[in-house]
């Protein structure tokens, strides 16, 4: 009888499994893509094509282009200029390299290139070889377009993403976390250089680190050596000492690319210097605040849960103070919005929180959810896919997430939302936030 009993528990569990399962109609994870990024360390290493160029923006007015030769003797300037195959403007660059186990990496170039015209068109070659690349600057003012996926890797979803992405006119494409999925294969580094070339040579990446760059191994390797090498962003020029936390700006946005794998307590370099950026934060030139990192603050999904917390209670009563408009992470592989929120409650003063750590990696999706809907989420989705933030003017932007629906990009969630500029907000803490920005 009490075999019975059990087999029919049995059954009962594996039919109630099955239910489950079929009430999710999710694609699959899609398999890496082969794109022939491995070579042996005894393989010759002369050829001097630029590979894996991207662009980031480098301060006002200027642009960082970054590429890989074999050559280690390739030089490290840019020539450019505003028609194709004429180059009025040439600059030079730096160089590194690193060595990781057996791997030892190209020589990594890069140049900074400007001062530039707003909203243009330049044409560049790097290192007097190869193919002519084509970039266009941000504009000056509103209205600006941003692209955003985070966890994106390199699978048949990653291709799909970067194809949706690159139908969407925007102007700067901004990374919360996860870029390549290396996981500790450098040539996985390479292979994915080579993937995103044809977005990352015409578009600033702006891109902030997650797990999957940390690559530590103790007492061998420091963490993100390939990540910092390889994704140089803007930190000197926003007075930061590390890579993995920086600024910048972009018509009227301030942007703060926080690092979830950095220090992040009251005691720390990271903490020091955000309070130090939002102070000069002024809102009259860059009426939009916005804040990305890695580790989601705000997420209802079960897959990693709970884990931004410690850096939620370190720093988000600064970014309350500052009036941040609006939040980006990514880690978790779905999509979620929240209302304005702050230490847990919906607040009209806080941020919404959105995660998108939904590029398309080789993880696959993460669609168990914690139920009841906590009151501050408003909209959530385990699907690949990518967001649209077009900032319309000082007041207004429109957002918009589009789901892989298999090749087809759908717009399934989109929201107006008013910068806390036009509201009393900003005048209200100001002496909050002036009083937190004094505090040594
Ligand atoms: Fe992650």
């Amino acid at each position: 009888m009490e075999l019975f009993k059990l087999q029919t528990l049995v059954v009962a569990v594996l039919l109630s499994s099955t239910a489950i399962a079929e009430a999710y109609v999710r694609p699959l994870p899609r398999k890496n893509l082969d794109l022939g990024g491995f070579r042996w360390p005894w393989d010759s290493k002369t050829n001097s094509q630029p590979q894996q160029v991207h662009v980031s923006l480098a301060g006002d007015k200027h642009m960082r282009v970054s590429w890989i030769t074999d050559d280690k003797n390739s030089p490290s300037y840019v020539e450019y200029g505003k028609s194709p195959g004429r180059y009025d403007l040439v600059a030079e660059g730096d160089f590194t390299s690193y060595s990781y186990m057996l791997y030892s990496s190209g020589k990594i170039h890069h140049t900074v290139i400007g001062p530039l015209e707003y909203n243009t068109v330049y044409y560049y070659r790097c290192g007097g070889q190869g193919s002519e690349f084509k970039l266009k600057t941000p504009p000056a003012e509103f209205p600006v377009t941003f692209a955003v996926a985070g966890d994106l890797g390199q699978t048949g979803w990653t291709e799909s993403t970067l194809d949706h992405i690159d139908q969407c006119k925007h102007d700067v494409y901004l990374l919360p976390g996860d870029l390549s999925y290396a996981d500790y294969m450098q040539h996985l580094w390479d292979s994915f250089g080579k993937l995103v070339e044809p977005l990352a040579s015409t578009r600033p990446w702006m891109v902030t680190e997650g797990n999957h760059e940390e690559e530590n191994i103790p007492l061998l390797k420091d963490g993100f050596v390939s990540y910092n090498s390889r994704w140089k962003m803007p930190f000197e020029e926003s007075g930061s000492t590390s890579n993995l936390y920086y600024s910048f700006e972009v018509a009227g946005v301030h942007i703060v690319m926080l690092g979830s794998y950095a220090d992040y307590d009251e005691w720390s370099d990271q903490y020091r210097w955000l309070k130090e950026d939002l102070s000069k934060v002024d809102r009259k030139r860059t009426p939009w605040l916005v804040v990305l990192f890695h580790v989601p603050w705000y997420n209802s999904n079960k897959a990693h849960q709970g884990e931004g917390d410690d850096m939620k209670t370190a720093m988000e009563p600064l970014l309350y103070a500052a009036s941040v408009d609006l939040v980006i992470a990514g880690h978790v592989h779905a999509y979620e919005r929240s209302k304005r929120v702050y230490d847990g409650r919906p607040d009209p003063c806080g941020a919404v929180h959105i995660t998108i750590g939904d590029g398309g990696n080789r993880e696959g999706l993460a669609h168990r959810y914690i139920n009841p809907q906590p009151n501050w989420s408003e909209f959530r989705e385990a699907s690949f896919g990518h967001g649209e933030l077009k900032v319309v003017n000082s007041t207004h932007a429109y957002w918009s997430w589009h789901r892989n629906d298999e090749d087809e990009s759908v717009k399934a969630d989109d929201f107006w939302i008013t910068s806390l500029v036009s509201s009393r907000c900003v005048d209200d803490k100001s002496h909050e936030l002036r009083s937190m920005l004094m505090k040594p």
